[in-house]
């Protein structure tokens, strides 16, 4: 019999091909997040879960899925929606998808460096309501981003990718990060190892790509957004609750930073109304990994896990929670 497996949302058609092929597949039907009593509901009796970063996987919802339930297989690099540690309390092994999403999230970040940088939204807004009347010498004058100083904030698979792109337009880069890099990895982009303070009272950009852990919660606050420089943008791709976003609206507002480029928010889908209002703000709605070829990586990476786990009875390549393996189960 094939192992039992429910897909919280729709994914490529490859992906769920690849899926039917392999499970006994039950799919959310509708195309939005499951209700919490949808998804207590749905999981009942499964083998093995994939689900997203909009669904919430704590203790209950295990429990609710039963005993045989063996792995939770998020789509995603980020992994806070899940408790991990519960899982690994039931012996759940816990995947995510590294690495195939990096290029794609790194290219979202150079979009929206140069987007807040050189004014692009204000400007096709400006065009589409027809006041576009020449060529004019003071007309959407933003700033510069080649030649100036990037901050990456946590230097692991995104942030450096984002640092590779960087050095194509001369930016000097300094990293602030748990470890510091390889002398190798440093050298090839030419990057600086710094502390939060420094890197926040220098760069021109800062970029955030550290995950959301206890320690990176409001890692940018208000005091971190005082050391800023004002002439400087805050750009975050990575998640939301990194960054206070009431203390990033009042610095936007007071014009203590210039701009901001966010694909992540604190309360999503929620963004903070002041955000809405300030033009010198670039808004996206969590599309970092958002193309036709990532978003269908990613889901045969996850399927892979489910795979290895559920039929082949190996370890998942992407667990998350190893120990998970030492525990007899
Ligand atoms: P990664 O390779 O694990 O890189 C994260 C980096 O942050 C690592 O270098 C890590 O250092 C560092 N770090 C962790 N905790 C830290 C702390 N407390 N202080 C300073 N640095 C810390 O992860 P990734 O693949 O680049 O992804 C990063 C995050 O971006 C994901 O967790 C996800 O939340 C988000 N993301 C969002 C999108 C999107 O759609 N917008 C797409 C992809 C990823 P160590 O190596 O020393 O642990
Ligand atoms: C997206 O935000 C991810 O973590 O993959
Ligand atoms: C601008 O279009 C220029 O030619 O300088």
């Amino acid at each position: 019999m094939k192992p039992k497996v429910f897909v919280t949302r729709r994914l490529p058609d490859e992906v769920m091909n690849f899926l039917e092929d392999h499970f006994s597949l039950d799919l959310n039907p509708h195309d939005k997040v499951l209700t919490r009593e949808e998804l207590l509901r749905s999981v009942k009796g499964i083998d093995g879960l994939l689900c997203l970063l909009t669904d919430k996987i704590d203790a209950r919802v295990m429990d609710a899925a039963g005993g045989n339930l063996k792995i939770i297989a998020n789509y995603a690099v980020g992994y806070n929606n899940i408790d991990v540690d519960a899982a690994t309390a039931r012996g759940i092994v816990v995947t995510n998808t590294p690495g195939v999403l990096t290029d794609t999230t790194a290219d979202l970040t150079m979009a929206l460096m140069l987007a807040t940088a050189r004014r692009i939204v204000e400007a096709d807004r400006f065009v589409r309501q027809g006041k576009f009347k020449g060529w004019a010498p003071l007309l959407f004058l933003g700033a510069d981003m080649h030649n100036k100083t990037l901050g990456i904030v946590g230097f692991g698979r995104t942030g450096y990718a984002v640092a590779k792109r960087a050095v194509g337009f001369d930016m000097q880069i300094l990293y602030y990060s748990r470890h510091k890099a390889s002398p190798e990895k440093e050298s090839t982009v030419k990057a600086t190892f710094v502390d939060l303070e420094t890197l926040l009272r220098e760069a021109h950009f800062v970029s955030i790509h550290v995950p959301l852990t206890p320690e990176t919660r409001y890692l940018i606050g208000e005091k971190e957004l005082r050391l800023m420089r004002p002439d400087a943008f805050l750009i975050n791709t990575s998640r939301g609750e990194v960054v206070d976003e009431s203390a990033l609206a009042d610095a936007l507002k007071k014009g203590r930073i210039k701009g901001a480029g966010l694909d992540v928010f604190e309360r999503e889908p929620e963004v903070h109304p002041d955000l809405l209002e300030l033009g010198n703000v670039v808004l996206l709605p969590h599309i970092g990994s958002a193309s036709i070829e990532t978003r269908t990586k990613m889901g045969i990476v996850a399927a892979n896990n489910l795979l290895e786990k559920l039929i082949k009875g190996q370890k998942a390549p992407n667990t998350v929670n190893p120990e998970v393996y030492t525990i007899a189960n």
